[in-house]
């Protein structure tokens, strides 16, 4: 069995920060805190959101109906990686299952290849932010191309709805998309019967 309490307890928190009127500053450090504490146990992620496909998925999780933060479970296949691509929003990344390595990118003069920066290679119970502070631009791989791994984004808005941007990386051309989410359908967090039984 699941223990969906576990996402359910993560989504009240980050909700009541957001109605603290917190900043990004704050999602960054208190959510943080937050996402290291979900990702630091592996019992609570419904099985349809963590099935890989042909290419990465991003199941939507949550989203806070004001659209002020929303929470994304990515699941990338043996070897499978994003596009360069940007955000716009705050983001933090809670590794889960398997390793993944985010990679910076820098732009440089218009047609030039891009330049990578920062690497970060996650290993599960870790997190890291993508802001204001580290860094917008960069693509994320899967580190092994014998399993699939997971990671759980937090991001400051309705991510799968933002107009953002993915990257050429032999000349720094920039394209818009939207990236929309793979599922049609979010877990229930509020089927509390089993929990208030055993209580
Ligand atoms: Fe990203």
């Amino acid at each position: 069995m699941t223990n969906i309490a576990r996402l359910r307890h993560f989504v009240c928190a980050m909700t009541r920060l957001a109605d603290e009127g917190a900043e990004e500053r704050r999602f960054l450090t208190e959510g943080a805190a937050l996402l290291r504490d979900l990702v630091s146990h592996d019992d609570w992620l419904p099985e349809d959101y963590a099935t890989p496909g042909p290419t990465y998925r991003q199941y939507l999780l949550h989203c806070d109906p004001a659209e002020r933060f929303c929470l994304v479970s990515f699941v990338w296949g043996p070897g499978q990686r994003t596009p360069v691509h940007n955000h716009t929003v705050w983001g933090l990344v809670g590794m889960l299952r398997g390793e993944e390595i985010s990679t910076e990118m820098q732009l440089g003069p218009p047609g030039t290849p891009m330049r990578p920066g920062r690497v970060d290679r996650l290993r599960p119970g870790e997190v890291v932010a993508v802001g204001a502070d580290t860094y917008d631009i960069h693509v994320v791989e899967n580190a092994f191309a014998d399993r699939p791994s997971i990671s759980i984004h937090a991001y400051g808005g309705n991510i799968g709805a933002i107009p953002r941007s993915v990257f050429d990386p032999a000349t720094g051309a920039e394209k818009r998309f939207i990236s929309g989410y793979t599922n049609a359908a979010v877990p229930n967090l509020w089927d509390r019967s089993q929990e208030l039984a055993a209580a």
